[in-house]
């Protein structure tokens, strides 16, 4: 209940300094598309016409607050899609939240098609080395607590090449967002 309302507030300050990134992102969506963490469906309106969309939200809270698209299926319970099912995978703010990483990119490589595209935007580790980076190392413990368990200093392209993909594109940026402000978004595929 709590993350779930300060969620919708972060997406307030959060979306409109990702929405131009986030329209470039997704525009060439098309066929059968998995969405992981979909929170309250912030995502949603990016989607082009025609994108048969299926989300996992595991909190029931935002689950609720979801408007599933028409054709679109919205799953809650615990999910293992099938292999090869999906044309892409697509998440946001996602992979610094989940326990296991290494796990969820197998999960989500699996249920790609060969050649399918994964797309991303997260907010990310700061360079080593930097004073922010030494930061979000610190407030780590106190951070994950109360933040839904996020890892403000998660190398999140680093393990998404680990899991197999061949990563396309990344762009890194900064957002005024403290130990949050280091983010990247980009595109991988699996082979
Ligand atoms: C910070 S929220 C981001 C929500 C939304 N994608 C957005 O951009 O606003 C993190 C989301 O990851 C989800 N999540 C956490 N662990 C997960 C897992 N193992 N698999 C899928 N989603 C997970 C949470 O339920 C939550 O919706």
């Amino acid at each position: 209940m709590w993350f779930a309302w300060l969620m919708q507030l972060a997406s307030r300050f959060h979306e409109p300094m990702v929405a131009e990134r986030k329209r470039a992102l997704f525009a060439g969506l098309s066929g059968r598309v998995l969405e992981i963490g979909a929170g309250n469906g912030v995502n949603l309106h990016y989607l082009p016409a025609g994108v048969e969309w299926t989300g996992y939200e595991s909190n029931r809270h935002l689950a609720a607050k979801i408007a599933v698209p028409q054709g679109g299926e919205l799953i809650v319970d615990s999910y293992r899609g099938q292999a090869g099912e999906f044309d892409a995978v697509i998440c946001s703010l996602v992979l610094c939240s989940v326990k296991d990483p290494g796990e969820v990119l197998g999960g989500l490589f699996r249920c790609l098609k060969p050649g399918g595209r994964f797309l991303f935007l997260e907010h990310v580790a700061a360079d080593k080395g930097t004073r922010l980076r030494a930061a979000q190392d610190w407030w780590l413990p106190l951070w994950r607590c109360c933040a839904g368990g996020c890892h403000p200093n998660r190398e999140t392209s680093v393990l998404i090449a680990a899991a197999g993909f061949d990563i396309k594109f990344i762009e890194r940026f900064d957002l005024p967002l403290g130990l949050a402000g280091p983010h990247l978004m980009g595109e991988a595929v699996r082979r």
